[in-house]
């Protein structure tokens, strides 16, 4: 049996992937650590928190005691790392925990990894590290690193801590990048869950300049899949990157979600732009297609209406993750703009 210790799968893609793994490879048991930070959720572990090859521990990747214990005792084999902290405008605001969790953080699971000798380390990572596009051109695993924000900043100085690892020591690692994840459990301070968050409660659309720039859209299911193949079906070293194929500017996906949901466009504002904004992703994905024969399985499209019934499905779990701070959390971010 696989055993494999999955952080951060509390949050928006590891939850996914911890679902995801558990329904489709039933010879893998997966120890889930996360600190359950705002972006955290138990609720999001629903269907199989009380899965019997499952276990949920609250922690930190910075504690290293706690993270060889784990080792030690479910006899771990590989480490997936998902936890971080995720969202550019709050890296913006509050640089330092970005460095502590996602640089930090990593250094210490990678130590781990080393003195424990595990199979595999998987690294996820984003096509952020490769900084901004011009209206030209993609992504490839081979296009330097340029980091434009701090969140971009510390996932780059975690892939070169992971790379060094492996250069160094010999930590069989991969690293991935993917391009903007989308579907359920996406907690509302991005792009697409927070537009639909507006919309439903008849709020304005808050986008930021001229809602021109480009994303590449990539469905959380999908990224999940990508993942599975490269922890079982590669070799240590190589770097992947993962992309939906679907480039879009934010204004089209704001009209597709207002349009979908029967609210008028009206509720759009622009409002001052993010510092320092990334004008364009795109990202070739044609090695791990060609190596690995990994496929999306949805189109956007069909992505974004299954997150869209997914989301008026669970009113219940939108109404909890926007109790608490998040007002004030909005409020500061959004009041001025
Ligand atoms: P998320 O913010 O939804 O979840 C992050 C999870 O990590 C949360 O459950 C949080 O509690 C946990 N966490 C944070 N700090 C921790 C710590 N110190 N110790 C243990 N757990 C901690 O993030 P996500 O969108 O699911 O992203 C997962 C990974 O994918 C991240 O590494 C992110 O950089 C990367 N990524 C995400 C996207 C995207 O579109 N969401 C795109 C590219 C890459
Ligand atoms: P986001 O979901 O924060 O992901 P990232 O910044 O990592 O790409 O933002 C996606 C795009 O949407 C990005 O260009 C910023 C833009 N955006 C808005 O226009 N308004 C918003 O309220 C948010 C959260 C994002």
């Amino acid at each position: 049996m696989r055993k494999i210790l999955v952080t951060g799968g509390a949050g928006f893609i590891g939850s996914n992937f911890v679902r995801m793994a558990l329904a489709e490879h039933p010879d893998c048991f997966v120890v889930n650590l996360d600190k359950l930070t705002y972006a955290g959720n138990l609720e999001n572990l629903a269907g199989f928190e009380n899965h019997s090859n499952h276990k949920f521990i609250k922690g930190d990747i910075c504690d290293g005691s706690l993270i060889e214990r784990i080792i030690d005792e479910f006899k771990i084999d590989s480490i997936i790392n998902f936890a971080a902290e995720t969202h550019v405008d709050r890296s913006i605001t509050e640089p330092k925990i970005f460095i502590e969790t996602n640089v930090a953080g990593t250094l210490t699971l990678l130590e781990a990894a080393r003195d424990k000798k595990l199979n595999r380390f998987i690294q996820i990572s984003t096509d952020e590290v490769y900084g901004a596009l011009g209206p030209e051109g993609k992504f490839t695993e081979n296009t330097p690193l340029s980091p434009n924000s701090p969140y971009s900043a510390s996932k780059a100085s975690a892939d070169l801590l992971v790379r060094a690892f492996g250069h160094t020591w010999g930590v069989k690692y991969n690293i991935t990048r993917c391009s903007n994840n989308y579907g359920p459990y996406q907690f509302p301070e991005k792009l697409i869950p927070l537009m639909l968050n507006n919309a439903l409660n008849d709020k304005d659309l808050p986008v930021y300049g001229d809602g021109l720039q480009i994303r590449d859209w990539l469905y959380v299911y999908d990224h999940c899949t990508a993942v599975w193949k490269v922890l079982t079906e590669t070799r240590p070293g190589e770097i992947y990157n993962i992309g939906g194929c679907n480039e879009k500017t934010n204004i089209d996906i704001v009209r597709l979600i207002l349009n979908r949901l029967d609210k008028p466009e009206s509720l759009i504002k622009h409002v001052t732009d993010r510092p320092g904004h990334d004008r364009r992703y795109a990202i070739d994905a044609s090695k791990i297609i060609g190596q690995l024969k990994w496929r999306p399985s949805v189109s956007f499209e069909q992505g974004l209406n299954k997150t869209i019934e997914w989301y008026l499905a669970s009113r219940k779990w939108l109404e909890n993750v926007v109790s608490g701070d998040y007002q004030k959390y909005y409020d500061s971010m959004y009041k001025n703009r």
